[in-house]
Parts: C-alpha cells; sequence; structure tokens
C-alpha cells in the first residue's frame, strides 16, 4: 500500500468510492468533493494498492491551530487491512507538524463501524448534531487532542 498526495486525475476515482462508502446524503456530490479538495487549507492523501485506489482521506485546517478530517473513505474490499490507520497517521503527521492542537470530525450516528475506528485511535465522542446530513441522519463530533 502507498500513500501519496492527491492529483486532479483521481476525482471521478474518489467520487466514485465516496457513493460507494456513503449512502445518498451522507456521500457528496462530485462538485461538492472536488471544493473540498481545492480549498486552500486542505489536504488529500490517497492510498494505492498495485495500481487501483483504495481509499483517500481529505482534511482541512481552520484557526485556531484546529484539524478537520473531512472524510475517510476505504473500499469495502480493502477494510480491515490497516488502509484506514495508515491514511489518519498521515494526517495526524501533518496535522501535528502543522502544530494542530486537536483534530476533529463527524461521523454519522448509525455509523458503529467508523466510531470504532476512531475512538480506537483515541478520538472521545463530545456533541451530537441532530439532522446534521442532508438525509436527516444526526452526527457525532469527535475530537482527539494532539501531543
Ligand atoms: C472507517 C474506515 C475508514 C476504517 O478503515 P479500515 O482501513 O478498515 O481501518 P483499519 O483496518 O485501519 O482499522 C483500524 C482499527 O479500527 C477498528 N475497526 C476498523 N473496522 C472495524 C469494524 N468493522 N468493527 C470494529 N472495529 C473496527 C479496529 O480497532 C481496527 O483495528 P484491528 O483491525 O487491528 O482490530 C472504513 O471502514 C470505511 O471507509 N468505512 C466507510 C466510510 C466511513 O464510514 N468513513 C468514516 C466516516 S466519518
Amino acid at each position: 500500500m502507498r500513500i501519496r498526495t492527491f492529483g486532479p486525475a483521481d476525482l471521478p476515482t474518489l467520487s466514485e468510492i465516496d457513493q460507494k462508502c456513503f449512502p445518498p446524503g451522507v456521500s457528496y456530490p462530485q462538485d461538492v468533493l472536488a471544493a473540498f479538495i481545492a480549498h486552500r487549507s486542505s489536504r488529500t492523501w490517497v492510498a494505492e494498492h498495485e495500481g487501483s485506489i483504495a481509499g483517500f482521506l481529505i482534511a482541512d485546517r481552520e484557526p485556531p491551530r484546529i484539524g478537520h478530517i473531512t472524510t475517510i473513505d476505504v473500499l469495502e474490499g480493502f477494510r480491515r487491512r490497516g488502509v484506514g490507520t495508515e491514511l489518519m497517521d498521515v494526517a495526524e503527521n501533518w496535522a501535528r507538524n502543522a502544530g494542530l492542537r486537536l483534530i476533529y470530525l463527524e461521523t454519522a450516528e448509525d455509523n458503529l463501524v467508523a466510531q470504532a475506528f476512531y475512538e480506537a485511535r483515541g478520538y472521545k465522542k463530545v456533541d451530537k448534531v441532530e439532522g446534521y446530513y442532508s438525509n436527516g441522519q444526526a452526527a457525532w463530533v469527535m475530537v482527539k487532542h494532539l501531543k
């Protein structure tokens, strides 16, 4: 598995992966995904296995010294093999090197797998936002303080 930075040619594949990873209303339309990736304070990393994309992560930074995971997506056939861990490691290292003091993210209330994944990395649920997703679902806000 190789982690590399995003290139513009990756966009259609990342959008397809996002549609596969999330239900409608939680996944992002391709133009919205493109806007997140293009934002000047965001970073996108791609996990590649033998030339095909297995997953990706988009992170962003906000004042004051806060990181945000916009999305992390690993294709079903590649899950539970450490791909998500590698992507999060890269994002957290970027955040530390940028001097950020915490990272937060939102995850759907019914996404127990993601909650287990983040909790195993030290993220804690701090707030629940009703109706966060466009399909009406609530989100947990989870936070990790970086050392
Ligand atoms: C959440 C997600 C990114 C995890 O990616 P992954 O590559 O499968 O994760 P890893 O293999 O690195 O797992 C690391 C640890 O997370 C936890 N974890 C991962 N998947 C889990 C599952 N299905 N059930 C319970 N714990 C799980 C485990 O502690 C795991 O360590 P272990 O395999 O040694 O037990 C992936 O399931 C995914 O893309 N899901 C769909 C999209 C999504 O929900 N994204 C996050 C929403 S905000």
